[in-house]
C-alpha cells in the first residue's frame, strides 16, 4: 500500500476527506483534543473499518461528532441538564451521553449495541466535515488501541500508518488530552471520564457537584448500562448444533446441525466477511432477542482480525455482569 497522505487542512483537503467518508472510508481528522479516526456514523461497514484499523480488542462504544446542536438533537434525546451543558461547552472538548433518539440514523456498532449515545460538538475540521456531509461522524482517537492518544498528524502516521485514506494536518491539537465525558440522570451528573473541561468549570455552570463514576457502578462502564442488544438468555458460543427452541447466528458457509427447526437463524455474513458480521452483529442479537429462544447459539466465528472483537462483545454478551471492563481506546 502507498503511504498515507498527510494534507494540511484546506477547502481542496476537505472536500478529500469528504469524498472518502461519503465512500465508507476511514479518514484521520484533528480537533482540540486529540486526533479522530473518523468514518461516516450512519454506516456500519465503515464503523466496523474504524475498529479493524484500531485493533480493538471490543466493540467500544464510540464518541458521535456533530456540527451543531440541531445535529445533536437529531440522534440523542436531551434532558435540560445535558441541553445546559451543551449550550455553555460546545464546541469544545465536552462529551454528553445521552439516550438515543428513536429517529436516530447512528449504526448500532458506533454506540456499541448501548441505548444511549455520547455527542460532542468539537472545534475545527471535524465540525466542518460533519456539516458538510450533514451528518455524524464517529471517531475515536486515532491511536492503535492501548496506545496514547496521539495530537499530531505525524503520531497518527506512526501510530495506524496506512490503516487510513488520509490524514487531514491541522497542527498540534491545541488541548492536548480527549474530552471531559458527562452523564446526567435524574438531575445527576456523572463524571465518565476527567478530559479537556475541568470538573470545576461544569460544576460552576450545573450549580452543584459532579458525581465520580463508581467502579462496578450503574453508570460507570458503558457496557453495564440496559441495551436493547444484551440478550437475557445465554449465548452459546461455538455451537455446532441448535435445539428447536434456541436462536441461531452463524458466519460463512459452515453448516449447523438443527438449523431447518430452530426458531430463528441469521448468517451475520454468508460470505465470510468480518467487516460485513461486525456490522451486522448488535441488529441481529436483537433481532434473534425479539423471538425470545431460551438461548442464542453463535456457530463458530474466527478470531482473527474483528473476529476478535465480534467474539468478545458475544461472550460478555452471555454474561451481563463482566460487561463492566470499560477500556479507553
Ligand atoms: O476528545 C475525545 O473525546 C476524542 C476526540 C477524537 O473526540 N475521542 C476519544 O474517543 O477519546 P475514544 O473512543 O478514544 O473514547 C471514547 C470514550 C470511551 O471511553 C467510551 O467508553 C466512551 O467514550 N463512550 C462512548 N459512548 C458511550 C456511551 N454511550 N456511554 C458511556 N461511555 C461512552
Ligand atoms: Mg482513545
Amino acid at each position: 500500500m502507498n503511504e498515507t497522505a498527510i494534507e494540511r487542512v484546506d477547502a481542496a483537503s476537505l472536500a478529500r476527506a469528504r469524498q472518502l467518508l461519503e465512500g465508507g472510508d476511514l479518514v484521520a481528522v484533528p480537533t482540540e483534543t486529540v486526533y479522530g479516526l473518523a468514518a461516516d456514523a450512519t454506516n456500519g461497514l465503515a464503523v466496523a473499518k474504524i475498529f479493524a484499523a484500531k485493533g480493538r480488542p471490543q466493540f467500544n462504544p464510540l464518541i458521535c461528532h456533530v456540527a451543531d446542536l440541531a445535529m445533536a438533537k437529531r440522534l440523542g434525546d436531551f434532558d435540560p441538564l445535558s441541553l445546559k451543558l451543551a449550550l455553555h461547552f460546545w464546541p469544545g472538548p465536552l462529551t454528553l451521553v445521552v439516550p438515543q433518539a428513536g429517529s436516530s440514523p447512528v449504526h448500532a456498532l458506533c454506540s456499541g449495541g448501548l441505548q444511549t449515545i455520547a455527542l460532542r460538538q468539537p472545534n475545527g475540521a471535524m465540525a466542518d466535515l460533519c456539516a458538510a456531509l450533514g451528518g455524524p461522524l464517529a471517531a475515536p482517537s486515532a491511536n492503535a488501541s492501548g496506545k496514547i492518544s496521539p495530537t499530531t498528524a505525524q503520531a497518527v502516521a506512526d501510530s495506524l500508518g496506512n490503516q487510513v485514506a488520509l490524514i487531514l494536518d491541522a497542527g498540534p491539537a491545541p488541548v492536548g488530552v480527549e474530552s471531559t465525558i458527562v452523564r446526567c440522570v435524574d438531575n445527576r451528573a456523572i463524571l465518565l471520564r476527567p478530559g479537556g473541561i475541568a470538573r470545576e468549570a461544569i460544576e460552576k455552570v450545573l450549580g452543584f457537584a459532579l458525581e465520580d463514576a463508581m467502579p462496578g457502578g450503574k453508570i460507570a462502564a458503558p457496557g453495564m448500562m440496559a441495551s436493547h442488544y444484551a440478550p437475557d438468555m445465554p449465548v452459546l458460543l461455538d455451537a455446532r448444533h441448535v435445539a428447536r427452541s434456541q436462536a441461531l447466528i452463524t458466519f460463512g458457509d459452515v453448516v449447523i446441525d438443527g438449523s431447518d427447526a430452530c426458531i430463528f437463524a441469521e448468517n451475520l455474513s454468508p460470505s465470510g466477511d468480518l467487516a460485513e458480521a461486525a456490522s451486522n452483529l448488535f441488529a441481529a442479537l436483537s433481532r434473534a432477542n425479539a423471538a425470545k429462544p431460551s438461548a442464542i447459539a453463535v456457530a463458530p466465528i474466527p478470531t482473527n482480525g474483528l473476529g476478535e472483537a465480534i467474539n468478545d462483545r458475544l461472550k460478555r454478551a452471555s454474561a451481563p455482569r463482566e460487561i463492566a471492563g470499560m477500556r479507553h481506546g
